[in-house]
């Protein structure tokens, strides 16, 4: 497909329908994992202007380490069970936090961030790559970002070679 996507204003719903099924064109026939977060990863902040848009990389038993984002520099390791992303590794569970301030732990990559969702990416039961996005704006992740991030997971999910 062409390397751009189409998508008109609405509310978040509506863009996430069309951006789901546009993400998963651009990925299918692409096996390289570099090229088809990076792309998504771009999606999703030009989609919705987030913050900072980017995956971890299940690296060893303990530690996830960078993987491609949008957005400013970002902390390179996290040990599991640690900040937002290693406890959503950890619990294998997704994480909406309305405000990074008030999350124990919180790993605070840059004082812009307001509040973040975090989405682990399974594949055979285990978590494989984690994905975070920020927000600068306090409380603006809900069910619906859940639903459709999640969703997004399982497309990610499926284009995993083993
Ligand atoms: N806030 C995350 C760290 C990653 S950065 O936000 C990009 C956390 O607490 O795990």
């Amino acid at each position: 497909m062409a390397e751009e996507l189409n998508i008109s204003k609405g509310n978040r719903t509506e863009m996430y329908e069309q951006l789901l099924p546009q993400i998963k064109a651009l990925i299918s026939g692409e096996f390289n994992q570099t090229a088809n977060l990076a792309n998504i990863a771009a999606a999703l902040r030009q989609t919705f202007g987030f913050f900072w848009v980017g995956f971890y990389i299940v690296d060893s038993d303990t530690e996830l380490v960078l993987g491609p984002f949008q957005g400013d520099i970002a902390c390179t390791r996290i040990t599991k069970g640690r900040g937002v992303c290693g406890t959503s590794w950890k619990n294998s569970e997704t994480i909406i936090v309305s405000d990074v301030d008030a999350f124990p732990g919180h790993i605070a990559c840059s004082s812009l961030s307001k509040s973040e969702i975090v989405v682990p990416i399974l594949k055979q039961n285990k978590v494989r790559l984690i994905l975070d996005v920020d927000s600068n704006k306090l409380n603006d992740f809900s069910e619906v970002d859940q639903r459709y991030l999640e969703q997004l997971a399982q497309i990610i999910s499926e284009s995993i070679c083993d």
